[in-house]
């Protein structure tokens, strides 16, 4: 896991490289090379691998997921949005360059991420597929509404069917497209059983993001707690309490778990991860 997480990081710097120098490169490659946990490409590649696939020649397209992660973290934290100044335990994009370089290299990173897929050897009907579901996945449909609606609920009490809508698509539908471009790659039959998997674990890792941001240190966070309670937001703590709330993730995983062991995969790879995220506290 270790290794895939190395070569990962290792191909975005790559990536990186021909970019034409200024600000905005710095910028993109501050936030896109900080110690992130890279949960989005390792869940798309750990899934290949469970098809006995070889996930090597599916690294760019692990690395356009990475780059819309980073976009959307970028912009999350601008004055505008969650207003945040301390990302993956360094300064945010717009703190350390300026809010017009954060907005660019945002908007850069998103751009970046197709061509990245359009320019690997795949042939060009799974490229085409591949564009289409992350595109989808993040963009008015999905993150990107899932964002519009975290930001009207500040000023808003959310119910628990608002907040869960809102969490299935700020963070769910970038979790579960990983999962289903790993499942269009390697068998299409399985898609729909993964696609839903993916909703619960996208929903449990906001459950968990929730929790942290009122139980953990910043230290441990890398982001500074208690973001959620000056921003008013609407989430699962301040809605169930740390209790309930725990207990849905713990069940969601359990439904993830036995999602798993319904499928026709080297299951071990896909749970091991799945573990770790159980028990992040970052
Ligand atoms: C943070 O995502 C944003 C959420 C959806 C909660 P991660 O917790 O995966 O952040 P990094 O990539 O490890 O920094
Ligand atoms: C962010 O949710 C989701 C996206 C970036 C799409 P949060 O606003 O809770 O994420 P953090 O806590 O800032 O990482
Ligand atoms: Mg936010
Ligand atoms: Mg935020
Ligand atoms: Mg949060």
């Amino acid at each position: 896991m270790k290794e895939m997480k190395e070569e990962i990081n290792q191909r975005l710097l790559e990536l990186c490289q021909p970019l034409k120098e200024g600000k905005v490169k710095d910028a993109m490659i501050y936030s896109l090379l900080a110690p992130g946990k890279r949960l989005r490409p390792m869940l798309f590649l750990t899934v290949l691998k469970s098809y006995q696939l070889d996930y090597r020649s599916y690294m760019d397209v692990a690395c356009a997921i990475e780059m819309i992660h980073t976009y959307s973290l970028i912009h999350d934290d601008l004055p505008g949005m969650d207003n945040d100044d301390l990302r993956r335990g360094r300064k945010t994009c717009h703190k350390q360059f300026d809010e017009a370089t954060a907005i660019l290299a945002g908007d850069a990173l998103l751009n970046l991420g197709v061509n990245v897929i359009l320019q690997t050897t795949l042939n060009d009907s799974l490229k085409v597929q591949l564009t289409n579901l992350l595109y989808q996945a993040s963009g008015v449909n999905g993150m990107i509404y899932g964002q519009q609606q975290d930001l009207y609920f500040e000023n808003h009490q959310a119910s628990l069917e608002e907040l869960q809508d809102i969490h299935y698509h700020k963070t769910g539908d970038l979790i579960s497209v990983s999962l289903q471009m790993a499942a269009c790659i390697a068998k299409k039959d399985d898609l729909e059983h993964w696609k839903q998997l993916g909703y619960d674990l996208g929903l449990a890792f906001q459950i968990q993001d929730d929790i942290l941001d009122i139980t953990s240190t910043t230290e441990q966070l890398g982001k500074m707690v208690g973001s959620d309670i000056e921003n008013h937001k609407s989430t699962y703590v301040s809605l169930l309490g740390i209790e309930a709330s725990q207990k849905k993730v713990d069940e969601l995983f359990k439904k993830c778990y036995e999602r798993i062991y319904a499928m026709q995969i080297n299951h071990g790879l896909i749970l091991e991860l799945l573990l770790k995220i159980l028990k992040r506290v970052s």
